[in-house]
């Protein structure tokens, strides 16, 4: 892709630890801006085995170039396309998922993911979905969005937010939902009071914890011998269940299926924590079939 407007996070520790050989098929499930799959494309030199998935249109139409070049391109969430591949009996050699939103979610005022910025409630990566924040902030119960505040962002003050949205309802924009939520939690610390409920919102919006949840096990289905999948999550609680999943069948028992390429999860060097801020929380966990 002649330009990345996406800066692609570890991609130095991705290419180490997938090692792409010429050849080789790539699965990437959350193709983006193609910068990940850019890169791997030019080792395998083999585009034709590659397919691109990605939700959100804005990615699929980024990809187009590398579709030109042979890959296959799939407009759909990850747990469709890994259940539709598996029944179709596909295998990749090096499979990558690169979790979260993108840089271009974040800072398009549009889709509605930025408390920095005013647009409206929408959250969705995959514009075709009908849940969107606007439909949780002002139509689910208190209890239930004190419980996505608590589980989804780790809130500490969940009651509050909770209470302060269902008084202010209704709440139309992106910005009024952050000043609500500012107003009753305690400022001081550097990141923006409303970032643990914009995450968990946004979470809620895409079942991203459930999508990861049922899609591990099928990215295993999806591995060839030898072939390596490496998985990079952006907070504790995706990376809570990568490494749960990856622990369960990997390990030094003779039967084990699987082994973990790096014992613990690799983070990003001081560099790229100053150079690409979406770096400092990402955690990369890297498996190889036996
Ligand atoms: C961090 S970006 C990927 C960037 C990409 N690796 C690159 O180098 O350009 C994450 C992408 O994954 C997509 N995504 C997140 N969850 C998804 C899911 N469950 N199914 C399909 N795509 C998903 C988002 O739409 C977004 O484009």
């Amino acid at each position: 892709m002649s330009q990345t407007i996406h800066t692609p996070v570890l991609l130095d520790a991705v290419m180490t630890y997938l090692a792409p050989q010429i050849r080789e098929s790539y699965l990437d499930l959350t193709a983006g801006y193609g910068g990940h799959a850019t890169a791997v494309l030019k080792s395998t030199k083999a585009p034709q085995a590659a397919t691109l998935v990605d939700r959100d249109q804005t990615a699929i139409e980024a990809l187009r170039e590398l579709e030109a070049s042979g890959a296959r391109v799939i407009h759909a969430s990850f747990e469709e396309a890994s259940r539709l591949l598996v029944q179709q009996g596909e295998h990749f050699d090096l499979v990558l998922a690169d979790l979260g939103v993108s840089s271009l979610h974040l800072n398009t005022a549009s889709r509605g993911f930025a408390f920095s910025q005013d647009g409206p409630l929408d959250m969705r990566m995959d514009q075709r979905s009908e849940l969107t924040a606007a439909i949780v902030v002002n139509t689910y119960g208190q209890a239930d969005l004190e419980h996505i505040l608590r589980t989804y962002g780790e809130e500490p003050r969940a009651r509050a937010v909770a209470t302060a949205i269902v008084e202010h309802r209704p709440i139309s924009t992106t910005a009024e939902l952050a000043r609500v939520i500012a107003r009753v939690l305690p400022k001081g610390s550097r990141a923006h009071p409303a970032t643990r409920s914009f995450q968990a919102i946004r979470i809620a919006v895409n079942d991203e914890l459930g999508q990861l949840e049922r899609s591990i096990p099928l990215w295993l289905q999806l591995l060839n011998p030898k072939g390596r999948i490496a998985v990079i999550s952006f907070h504790s609680l995706e990376d809570r269940i990568v490494k749960q999943a990856f622990a369960e069948v990997a390990g030094d028992r003779y039967d084990a299926d699987f082994t973990q390429l790096a014992k613990r999860p690799v983070v990003a060097d001081d560099h790229e924590k100053v150079t690409n801020p979406r770096a400092r929380s990402a955690k990369l966990r890297v498996l190889q079939r036996k």
